[in-house]
């Protein structure tokens, strides 16, 4: 059962995310130009990814992995390459017909099921891996727990995601954020957590059933922060 405010914000995001920057967020994670600013996001996540599939094995055949809100599907399409069968859940109904046209171009020995759904309600029961990237940042650090705690009774593996670090900056503008009254922001806030709090929460929640809040990394591009966070058996 979700919490009220996991439902909330799916809401907000399945709205911005399939209509109101669909084209936005198809072009970023294409290779057509963007603007300055756009392209620090993209070097940004670029070296995310990389950094997310370094912790997983080049070889992922006969291995499973879900792409928790896989949006347009770069890391979906990278793990069929390395020969894994991927289920690719998103809410946004646009995004998913994006992956599966990006993905009819690539040949991957590994198979993709891209579905529209909810990262948890929609996932499957078992799994090898799973990876959320970036699709946890709109989330309050109790949702965030909740999902990876959950994630850990389906993945045999490991869990990987990210989060928005803390700095000084971001939790400001987030404290501020609260204070305004709600205007039409056209994005969902982004949610700063302390990952040192974050990761001895995910200790405390599933470490009695042998998994570990093991790594993390932090990738600073520009306009780009976001800290990647792994946890193993
Ligand atoms: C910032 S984008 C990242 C997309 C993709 N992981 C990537 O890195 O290119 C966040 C994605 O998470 C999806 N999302 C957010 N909450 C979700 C939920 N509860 N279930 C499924 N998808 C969700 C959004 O629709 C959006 O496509």
């Amino acid at each position: 059962m979700m919490r009220p405010s996991y439902l909330q914000r799916r809401d907000q995001l399945t709205t911005y995310f399939d209509q109101t920057a669909a084209k936005a967020w198809q072009a970023l994670t294409s290779t057509d130009p963007v603007n300055r600013i756009r392209r620090t996001v993209r070097a940004g996540r670029n070296e995310m990814r990389r950094t997310l599939l370094d912790w997983l094995p080049d070889d992922m055949s006969g291995q499973t992995l879900l792409d928790a809100g896989c949006g347009t599907g770069a890391l979906s399409i990278e793990a069929a390459l390395r020969g894994a069968d991927v289920v690719g859940i998103d809410v946004a109904a646009n995004l998913i017909d994006v992956a599966r046209e990006r993905s009819a171009e690539v040949y991957a020995p590994g198979n993709i099921d891209f579905r529209v759904g909810d990262m948890l309600e929609d996932a499957p029961a078992e799994v090898d891996y799973i990876v959320a990237m970036d699709s946890l940042i709109h989330y309050e650090a109790d949702d965030v727990l909740k999902v990876v705690s959950e994630y850990t009774s389906r993945a045999r593996q490991a869990v990987l995601f990210t989060s928005a670090p803390w700095t000084p900056l971001l939790g400001a503008m987030h404290f501020v954020g609260r204070l305004l009254p709600r205007q039409d922001h056209r994005a969902p806030s982004i949610v700063p957590l302390k990952t040192r709090q974050l990761m001895n929460g995910i200790d405390e929640s599933v470490g009695d059933n042998g998994w570990h809040a093991a790594r993390t990394a932090r990738i600073n591009s520009g306009f780009y922060i976001s800290q990647a966070s792994g946890v193993l058996r």
